[in-house]
């Protein structure tokens, strides 16, 4: 601290603190509301001068707020980016001006010489999961297995990693066919929107796969209007185990989540200090996270933070 204008722990003039700037995806999500929360209170609670900014999914807002931090001289950059794609530039910048970027949760394309660390998820691994519980699920089927799957927002990691790590694992079963897969953008109401058009267009669906709780709850909701039964007449699998997926996981209205933790903050303040600090970092941190089948979100629905 100390408001040197030219050294890397610069930041807010006198402030003495470390300034963090946070660039996040939006608020698309519960998932995304509680890593916002979760970042938040870290800060805080870390004592970090943290500037946030919302993108409301959209590249270039976050372009625009990573270059406003770059141009206020904050010590470290953090961001969750809504794409994989078109990062070197504002990358190379942040570097230039010497200023260490920590992406968390979702990854670059760009070389990792550009960014300091990665922390988050292991989003393969999440769709390996479901494809293994929807292997294991559909093992005694003797005909197809229809499956739609609603995919997270186009061009970002956890739906490209996702849909690859599901569909690699069902492969083994040629039973199992993905016969519509769509984006639902990771929202409650595209997934609702996106799940009427599919339940249209196909008399049978045997099992839904959302990249999201939000999208399968919206789902949910466009099944029973259709006089189905969610999680019985169509299974349903889902990734995050937020609150309102675990209480539908209880309620057999789905059917399997894949965890995906969003409490990311206490360990990115934590890095925040270090890069700070000009200390090196490891270059990929990658969250611990574990699966739910109904009973199990009953068990634990009573304690779940999020
Ligand atoms: O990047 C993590 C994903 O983004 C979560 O799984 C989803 O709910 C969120 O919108």
């Amino acid at each position: 601290g100390g408001g040197g204008e030219d050294t890397a722990s610069g930041g807010e003039a006198g402030s003495g603190k470390i300034v963090l700037g946070f660039s996040q995806v939006g608020s698309e999500s519960g998932w995304r509301a509680a890593n916002t929360k979760s970042v938040k209170d870290s800060a805080a609670t870390a004592g970090i001068d943290l500037k946030f900014s919302d993108a409301q999914q959209k590249q270039e807002n976050q372009i625009a707020s990573i270059r406003s931090y770059i141009q206020q001289k904050v010590d470290v950059i953090a961001f969750s980016p809504v794409v994989v794609t078109g990062w070197d530039a504002v990358l190379k910048e942040a570097q230039a001006a010497k200023i260490p970027v920590i992406l968390t949760d979702r990854a670059v394309d760009s070389d990792a010489s550009l960014y300091a660390t990665f922390i988050g998820s292991d989003f393969v691994k999440e769709g390996e999961e479901v494809g293994k519980w929807a292997l294991e699920e559909f093992k005694s089927a003797t005909g197809p297995v229809n499956i739609v799957q609603l995919e997270g927002t186009v061009g970002s990691a956890p739906a490209i990693d996702r849909k690859k790590g599901f569909e690699a694992t069902i492969a083994s079963n040629p039973n199992l066919k993905v016969i519509a897969s769509q984006s639902g953008d990771f929202t409650r109401a595209k997934g609702k929107e996106v799940m009427q058009a599919l339940l249209q267009a196909n008399p049978k669906i045997d099992l839904l796969f959302a990249h999201n709780d939000d999208m399968g709850l919206g789902a949910i909701e466009a099944i029973k209007a259709a006089g189905l039964k969610p999680g019985t007449d169509i299974k349903i699998a889902t990734i995050d185990a937020v609150k309102d997926g675990m209480t539908a996981l209880a309620a057999n209205e789905i059917n399997f989540i894949a965890e995906c933790s969003p409490l990311l903050g206490e360990q990115l303040m934590e890095l925040t200090k270090k890069a700070a600090a000009g200390e090196p970092l490891e270059k990929r941190i990658v969250t611990k996270e574990t699966t739910f089948t109904p009973q199990q979100a009953a068990e634990v629905l009573s304690t779940r933070q999020y």
